[in-house]
């Protein structure tokens, strides 16, 4: 097991005790918050556990830094192309700083744990910096860096789970839950687990009791979220995640409830019956793979070889024939050669996944493979991410040409982003549907609204988004 660095804070904090708690809603009395979210919907619910510790101490929320008193980033160190887009951000935010000089700037999660004091200090980036075990000391660093104290607060936790924060959501219909944190796999190429410690799961009662409050509040779907949800264990009730899926299914029944991520070594047949006795549990996993090469793999540390992976498929697709399948990969992972690659590209066409996200190999500091010599070229990794990129999308376009004709439930979302007189929804297995949302139609008695589901027949499909009328 690697240890984790801890290093001491530049400002270490006990529990607040109620006192500050007073103080905190003087001095955010009509101050309001910006968060800007980067990275995974790990950082989306985050963000939202961030807002609702900020709520509690007096913050509004805004949905510009232009009125903000406050500006959070919370970001991401999964790829260095996530961290070069955040410090453009940083530099950009400069001008915020200049025209209004108490405005506070933080910057929250995976960077901040990898970088620490580097963004404080000369550098004068931000004024504040904390890692995702350190949320509950937001408006305690907030506050002092209002009256000129920087501060930095990075020690990572084996035990807070946010369990007794209620996360402010913005969002209508959909809501993030987060059932657990951290990461315990140390997949050789990945800084999670430096970033975000060791895998914690919150209490089972508090997560089912959390979705019938959303279903009573009107929420229509959740998605239970973690690094790798299906190692999920409350350990005093003794439940694992098939347990707490079908809990969740039975607590809402007429709530979508989807996941997200797993990791195959951990995919049960338990889990996997368990999403076929549930209408309501949603048909769409998101399994990464990231190489079709057990020797890839194996210096992955991956824990499961090709055989293992195809062979959890075929469970998947023998319980649920209609089940939709998504994956990440990797190219140009050290060593890895043309016919490694190849051996991906044939994996791919195997399972014909509906869809995938794929990535160029990106050396992280701390990580196993940090050490091993990063020798693929960046012209032969961006040709093989452009190769599966492009296969990707003849099955993905080729699968939802089938969809053609076919009816489905579709929860609507709202206006579609492209085309404010389209609305946009999603099927069961997370497909975007677009539909025409017609004024009168909508005015008239049968019209629907943002949470409805209603039934769309499928006329057209691109390798994306599925097109339709509302039937
Ligand atoms: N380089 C490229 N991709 C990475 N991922 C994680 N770490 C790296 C890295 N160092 C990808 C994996 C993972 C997804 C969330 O991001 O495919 O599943
Ligand atoms: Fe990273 Fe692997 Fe953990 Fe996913 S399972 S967060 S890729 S270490």
């Amino acid at each position: 097991m690697v240890e984790l660095p801890v290093l001491s804070s530049a400002v270490e904090m006990d529990i607040l005790d109620s006192s500050v708690e007073t103080m905190h809603h003087a001095s955010a009395q009509g101050k309001k918050l910006y968060v800007e979210t980067y990275g995974c919907q790990m950082n989306v619910g985050d963000s939202e556990i961030v807002k609702g510790v900020m709520h509690q101490s007096g913050y509004a929320m805004t949905d510009t830094p232009d009125d903000a008193d406050v500006i959070l980033l919370n970001t991401c160190a999964i790829r260095d192309n996530a961290e070069k887009k955040i410090y453009e951000r940083l530099n950009h935010l400069k001008y915020y700083k200049k025209r209004n000089h108490d405005l506070v700037v933080g910057l929250l999660g995976c960077m901040a744990e990898r970088l620490r004091g580097d963004l404080l200090g000369e550098r004068n980036l931000v004024d504040i910096v904390v890692g995702p075990d350190e949320y509950r000391k937001v408006p305690e660093l907030v506050h002092k860096a209002s009256v000129g104290e920087q501060g930095i607060a990075v020690k990572l936790s084996r035990v807070e789970t946010y369990d007794d924060i209620e996360p402010l959501r913005t969002e209508g219909i959909s809501a993030w839950v987060s059932i657990m944190r951290g990461c315990d796999k140390f997949c050789t190429f990945c800084v999670v687990p430096f970033t975000r410690g060791r895998e914690r799961s919150r209490s089972f009662t508090s997560i089912v009791d959390e979705l019938k409050r959303l279903w009573d509040n009107g929420f229509k779907e959740a998605t239970l979220l973690g690094q790798n949800v299906n190692s999920y264990l409350d350990e005093t009730l003794n439940k694992d995640f098939a347990d707490l899926l079908a809990e969740s299914a039975r607590a809402v029944p007429q709530m979508r409830i989807r996941y997200t991520t797993s990791h195959p070594y951990d995919m049960s047949d338990k889990l996997i019956e368990t999403m076929a006795e549930y209408d309501n549990i949603c048909k769409y996993i998101h399994l990464p793979v990231q190489s079709g090469s057990d020797r890839v793999l194996q210096a992955m540390n991956r824990h499961y070889t090709v055989a293992h992976y195809i062979e959890r498929m075929h469970k998947i697709k023998s319980l649920m024939p209609h089940c939709a399948l998504s994956t990440d990969i990797i190219v140009g992972f050290p060593t890895e050669t043309e016919e490694e690659h190849e051996m991906t590209m044939a994996l791919m066409r195997e399972v014909r996944y509906d869809g995938a996200y794929m990535f160029k190999y990106s050396p992280r500091e701390n990580t196993k493979a940090w050490k091993m010599n990063d020798d693929i070229p960046d012209d032969v990794k961006t040709r093989r991410l452009n190769e599966i990129i492009e296969q990707q999308q003849r099955i993905s376009h080729a699968i939802n040409q089938t969809e053609i004709g076919k009816t489905f439930d579709i929860l609507v979302e709202g206006p579609s982003k492209r085309n404010p007189a389209e609305w946009q929804g999603r099927t069961d297995s997370n497909k975007i549907v677009i539909f025409s949302h017609d004024r009168s139609v909508s005015e008239s008695a049968s019209s629907y609204v943002i949470g409805d589901t209603i039934r769309v027949r499928i006329e057209r499909a691109s390798s994306a988004t599925l097109f339709g009328p509302v039937v």
